[in-house]
């Protein structure tokens, strides 16, 4: 039987795996590779739980450390994983440092590399995870890519064999798991009506490990005259108590919620606030109004249609956007028909010649 190694470790990589580790299991032997990278109970096993995703065979245990040194240690017990259990592909996921430590790891003994959600570009060479991406892509096989201008990207980089749109697969399990209204208690608990409050989500090192861009969001948060729920990243959470930024009372921090609860949240704000990727992708797919916290976007077809507003973290920008938020113009389809996951696991199929 052709084995599969499938490489995660950070929060979007698990809502990532669960329709696709399906497939792969009616045809090939899958090894699940967690890297530690995250590993609170709310930033990891409840997404195994929840979503009802394989234990890891092996979890790396690696945890937080400066990038470089953490890539380094990833890749080495990556490599150890892939001397040991001689799989025939790698699979990785998205941009983090777990990613790219598969991909060297993958790399560097010849192993074949299929990524999903290759070609995203934010052309900001400053990211971390655009960094991630680029070299992730340069040593992959197989580049699945969830949409049209990811092609595109590509192929103004050279890459045009082994290049597959399929839709993305985020967007698969989001519609699969909005029908599921078991967890609109989660409405009830934090006392909110649907469309009367705003979702807030800031994890990016860009607004976090920089004082005065983290206090202009928190200073535009404390502006707005409504409800904000604010599920707090692990890393934000850190920074708001370093740089002692005090937050109003129409601000109801919350844990990091589970994928399904995160979904109802969503799909009932009025507005989304966040400087996530997956974030502004549920958004639009829920048809809720976005502003990014960023000055640049990866799912540039968000802003195209009017759905997603750019406010970097101008506090002036995004109080003004969250009181006249322009009508959005239409709402085409861009992340595929909900089967990306199918798509993709019959070309690992036909790769690995099933
Ligand atoms: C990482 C990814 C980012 C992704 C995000 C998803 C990279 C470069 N970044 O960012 O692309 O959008 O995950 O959430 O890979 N921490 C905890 N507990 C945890 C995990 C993290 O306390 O379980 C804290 C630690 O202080 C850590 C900090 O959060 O130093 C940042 O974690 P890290 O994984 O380095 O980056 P993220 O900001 O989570
Ligand atoms: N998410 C979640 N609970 C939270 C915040 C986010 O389940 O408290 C989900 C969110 O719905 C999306 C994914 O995590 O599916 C996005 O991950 P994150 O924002 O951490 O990373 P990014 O997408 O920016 O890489």
């Amino acid at each position: 039987m052709k084995k599969i190694i499938t490489i995660v470790g950070a929060r979007p990589q698990f809502i990532k795996i669960p329709l696709i580790s399906q497939e792969i299991r009616k045809f090939a032997k899958e090894v699940v590779v967690h890297t530690g990278q995250h590993y609170d109970a709310n930033m990891s096993d409840i997404f195994f739980e929840e979503l009802g995703i394989p234990r890891p065979d092996y979890n790396l245990g690696i945890g937080s450390m400066e990038r470089g040194e953490q890539i380094k240690l990833m890749r080495e017990k990556i490599k150890e994983v892939l001397v040991k259990e001689k799989p025939n592909l790698v699979v990785i996921y998205g941009d983090t440092n777990s990613t790219l430590a598969g991909a060297q790891a993958a790399n560097q003994l010849n192993i074949p590399i299929a990524h999903i959600e290759a070609g995203m570009r934010s052309y900001n060479q400053e990211m971390s995870e655009e960094q991630n991406r680029v070299e992730s892509d340069k040593v992959s096989a197989l580049l699945f890519c969830s949409t049209r201008s990811a092609m595109e990207n590509l192929t103004k980089e050279g890459m045009t064999k082994g290049v597959f749109l399929t839709g993305d697969v985020m967007a698969d399990i989001q519609k699969k798991v909005s029908g599921d209204h078991d967890q609109l208690s989660i409405l009830e608990e934090l006392s909110l009506k649907s469309k009367e409050y705003i979702l807030a989500t800031v994890h990016r090192q860009a607004n976090t490990d920089d004082e005065t861009n983290l206090s202009n969001i928190i200073n535009a948060f404390n502006q707005i005259d409504e409800t904000i729920i604010f599920p707090l990243h692990p890393r934000t959470k850190k920074y708001l108590e370093e740089y002692n930024l005090k937050l109003s009372d129409k601000i109801k921090v919350i844990e990091p919620l589970g994928y399904k609860e995160m979904i109802i949240l969503e799909a009932n704000a009025k507005l989304i606030l966040t400087d996530s990727g997956g974030v502004q992708k549920e958004a639009y797919l829920a048809e809720v109004p976005c502003i990014t916290l960023r000055n640049e976007t990866e799912w540039t077809e968000t802003v195209d249609s009017g759905w997603n507003q750019l406010a970097g973290a101008e506090t002036q920008k995004i109080v003004e956007l969250v009181k006249n938020y322009p009508t959005p113009k239409n709402h085409p389809d861009f992340l595929g028909d909900g089967e990306a996951y199918l798509k993709i696991s019959q070309i690992l199929k036909d790769y690995l010649k099933i």
